[in-house]
């Protein structure tokens, strides 16, 4: 009876046991690993790699397992301007283990990003490769972003290294839900147009722990952006952290921007935000605190006649700045130049500290039709024109 009991027990433990290993197995496998060097891909830097890495994609976009896409460490793959589709089949990973370079020379004619997604839903790119544009060649005549998002929701980029784009480093456009953590993007500070990140139409964003230092924006916020958190950057060189500019050609509707606890160093201005004359739509609820600038050209710029000597009709209001320090090149470090029609309203400025870099020089600011009010120490004096929101 004992013996039964205990043989029967022994027997029941190794089933579960086995089911437990094939389960682990299965589970283990589950994500299908989509390598590109199975697909031939050289990864010498020479050998032309796009094949392989639209033959893989199109693997993995027909799986169903969630797939990574992978591009293995101690390789570089040479890519050619390639355009990756969706919807896929399901969420799928891409891993940028290896470097992914551009050719060095002009790659193509037509408008286009060296690596376009579009409609690929639930993607991450991630890995601690470099992604290099080989942009040199490009910076005095085409114009074509490194890579770009377009209709992707719920998307992550992580931890990828992007240097010398041609143009724009990274660039999304209408993508919902998106995260980009722990990316460099590095380019010389006098590369023309080579901002670092840029959106547009796109929700709940949230872009954190980064490095950028570009000839351009470190991060441009422009139309249809709203509910966008930016925290710990490091940027410089370059030209800042932008919001626009906007109402070029359409309405603009951009709100609720938060972009804190990070230093701008070494950049022509530090935060801004920017309208064309004549656009329509808003800019409001945006607040800028816990930044740091060091040697910056203007360190505040809010310009309502960018481009133009004509004023905006772009309404800016409920803007605070809060908790800013740094020092400037120029006198002028803080420059609010709003419109006569619709001037700027709600602007809050709170604990503001500005000295100039070099010793015994002061600093100022010019201010046109600017409303709002200032709390704690402010350095320079900032005459905002009183409380009045209603004109
Ligand atoms: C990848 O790029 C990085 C940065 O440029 C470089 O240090 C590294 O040697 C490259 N690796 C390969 C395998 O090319
Ligand atoms: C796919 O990604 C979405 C968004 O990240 C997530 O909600 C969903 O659970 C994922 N699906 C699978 C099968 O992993
Ligand atoms: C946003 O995307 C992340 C990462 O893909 C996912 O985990 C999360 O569920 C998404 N949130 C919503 C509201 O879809
Ligand atoms: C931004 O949104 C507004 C209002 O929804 C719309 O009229 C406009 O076309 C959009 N602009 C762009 C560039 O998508
Ligand atoms: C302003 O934006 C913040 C997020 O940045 C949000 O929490 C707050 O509710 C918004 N305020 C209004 C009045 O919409
Ligand atoms: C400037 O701000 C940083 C944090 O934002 C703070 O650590 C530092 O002490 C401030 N410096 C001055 C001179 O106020
Ligand atoms: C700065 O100003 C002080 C007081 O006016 C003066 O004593 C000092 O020599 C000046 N320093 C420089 C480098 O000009
Ligand atoms: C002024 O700033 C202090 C902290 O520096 C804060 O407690 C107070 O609420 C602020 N007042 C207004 C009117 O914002
Ligand atoms: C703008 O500020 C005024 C007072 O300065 C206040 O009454 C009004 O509610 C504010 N508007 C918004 C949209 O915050």
């Amino acid at each position: 009876m004992l013996l039964i009991d205990v043989k029967s027990f022994i027997q029941a433990a190794l089933t579960i046991v086995g089911l437990c290993f094939l389960f682990m197995i299965k589970f283990a496998t589950a994500r299908h690993v989509y390598n590109v060097v199975d697909y031939q891909a050289a990864g010498n830097g020479r050998t032309d790699d796009t094949q392989a890495f639209l033959k893989a994609w199109n693997d993995a976009c027909e799986d169903e397992r969630s797939p990574i896409l992978r591009f293995p460490s101690g390789k570089n793959f040479l890519i050619n301007k390639i355009r990756l589709e969706g919807p896929c089949r399901s969420n799928i990973s891409i891993e940028v283990h290896g470097n992914i370079t551009a050719p060095n020379k002009i790659w193509t004619k037509e408008t286009t990003n060296l690596i376009t997604f579009h409609a690929i839903d639930n993607l991450v790119v991630h890995g601690w490769g470099t992604i290099d544009g080989q942009g040199a060649i490009w910076w005095d005549c085409f114009k074509r972003n490194l890579l770009e998002f377009v209709n992707c929701q719920n998307l992550v980029v992580s931890h990828v290294r992007l240097t010398n784009s041609p143009n724009k480093h990274l660039v999304f456009d209408g993508c919902n839900n998106l995260t980009v953590h722990g990316v460099t993007i590095m380019a010389p500070g006098d590369s023309p147009n080579t901002d670092g990140i840029v959106m547009q139409g796109c929700q709940q964003v949230q872009i954190t722990r980064s490095k950028i230092g570009t000839g351009d924006d470190c991060i441009a916020i422009l139309t249809n952006c709203s509910d966008v958190d930016v925290s710990g950057i490091t940027c410089g060189p370059g030209h800042g952290i932008s919001i626009g500019s906007l109402g070029k050609d359409s309405e603009a509707v951009v709100e609720r921007i938060h972009v804190h606890d990070s230093t701008i160093f070494q950049a022509l201005t530090g935060l801004r935000i920017k309208t064309w004359e004549g656009g329509s739509g808003f800019a409001r609820n945006i607040t800028f605190e816990r930044i740091q600038m060091m040697d910056l050209i203007t360190p505040i710029v809010i310009d309502q006649s960018y481009g133009t000597m004509q004023l905006s009709d772009v309404a800016i209001s409920e803007i605070t700045f809060r908790d800013i320090n740094g020092t400037s090149t120029e006198e002028v470090v803080v420059k609010l130049e709003c419109s006569t029609s619709v001037p700027c309203t709600n602007l809050t400025f709170e604990n503001i500290i500005f000295a100039r870099a070099a010793i015994n020089k002061t600093v100022s600011a010019t201010i046109q039709n600017a409303y709002g009010t200032t709390n704690g120490t402010i350095i320079p004096i900032l005459p905002l024109a009183g409380r009045s929101t209603n004109l």
